[in-house]
């Protein structure tokens, strides 16, 4: 490069400027190309073993026509270091894939493909989407890999359901939105015998959760629908479940709906039974404002709920004995146990 050229790219353009922003465009490229390495397939594949370019478009079924694109999207992952390509066959080299591709860090992989599937798009997207662009629908989410990565939160949410179970032990729970029943399968084991019915209203969900049970040997053990939850009728008077839990659902609800979920629970339980929510809310880390800027944009237009709004609600609604606690330290992350007082005292 001449010696002019160099000034005119410190001087007029600045360039100094744009290398600082190196870093920052790298972990962009990367984390694009693993993500979207992961979500197609290649990870898994290259983690088996290193393979060509043609067994690698015969597994991502791309056909030939395809193929020119196909290496120019291995070369975005050559380019940042996420693989490596030795005798004619690309291998995992970046520290991103080949911890995304590990088994074992599976909650991990789902959590990053939120991030940079949804959380990503809705950031991106914003202005444009607040200025009449399209709205999301549950259609934009895959189900299944939304419960996949909710799985972060198993500990919180068992700890919540240690909480309600220890105050007053249930037999009967109606979970709403189950995803991949997880949380059926640890009632069913601490507490045997509990008398278990699971919603969810995605057919796609339901498939992972019976999968789950049928895996654990617990499928006869739990009456699993695909339902909605206002579809379901009251039980008949002095009958119904003794808890019913929402986890992680709440912001599923429009601002509109909350109300009527609250009463149409309370509608569904025993007398005296509880209510189980547990949700992140307003206020929290830059996942959580992420999360609720994405269902803001959606068709339900609500986002995550506040955690005192929810609290006057559930007194407005009828509920007693509310109590919450913060169940992720350091993050707007809550659990909200009340009861429904007995109509007939
Ligand atoms: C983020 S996922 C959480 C799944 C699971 N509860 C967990 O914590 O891992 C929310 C689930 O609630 C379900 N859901 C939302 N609204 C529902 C409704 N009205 N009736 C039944 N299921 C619902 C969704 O289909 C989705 O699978």
């Amino acid at each position: 490069m001449k010696l002019a050229t160099l000034k005119k790219l410190v001087f007029e353009k600045n360039v100094l400027s744009f290398l600082r922003l190196g870093g920052e465009t790298q972990s962009l490229y990367r984390s694009a190309f693993a993500s979207a390495a992961d979500a197609s397939g290649l990870l898994t594949l290259l983690q088996e073993s290193p393979r060509d370019s043609h067994s690698i478009a015969q597994a991502l079924r791309i056909g030939p026509e395809r193929h020119n694109a196909l290496l120019a999207w291995l070369d975005c992952g050559l380019g940042v270091g996420e693989l490596a390509l030795r005798g004619g066959r690309y291998h995992l080299k970046g520290k991103l894939s080949r911890l995304l591709a590990r088994p074992r860090n599976d909650v991990t992989a789902a959590m990053f493909a939120e991030v940079t599937r949804y959380h990503f798009d809705a950031i991106l997207g914003a202005p444009a989407r607040l200025r009449g662009g399209r709205t999301y629908t549950l259609d934009d989410q895959d189900g299944a890999l939304i419960a996949r990565s909710s799985r972060i939160l198993e500990p919180f949410v068992e700890e919540a359901i240690d909480w309600a179970f220890t105050q007053q032990r249930p037999r009967s729970v109606l979970e709403v939105g189950c995803g991949a029943g997880h949380y059926l399968s640890y009632m069913l084991k601490r507490w045997p015998g509990v008398q278990l019915t699971a919603i969810d209203m995605q057919a796609d969900v339901v498939d992972s959760a019976r999968a789950h049970l049928n895996a654990a040997g617990l499928k006869d053990q739990v009456d699993l629908q695909q339902a909605q939850l206002f579809d379901l009728p009251p039980p008949p008077p002095g009958q119904g479940y003794e808890l019913i839990t929402l986890h992680n659902n709440f912001y599923y609800f429009k601002s509109s709906e909350r109300q009527a979920l609250l009463e149409h629970v309370g509608r569904l339980l025993a007398p005296d039974g509880r209510v189980l929510i547990t949700s992140s809310c307003q206020g929290g880390s830059p996942a959580v404002a992420a999360l609720h800027l994405w269902w803001t944009l959606s068709d339900i237009n609500a986002g995550l709920p506040e955690r005192a709004q929810l609290l006057t609600l559930l007194q407005d609604t009828g509920w007693r004995d509310i109590a919450h606690r913060q169940l992720l330290p350091g993050e707007s992350y809550y659990g909200f146990l009340a009861r429904r007082p007995n109509p007939t005292l």
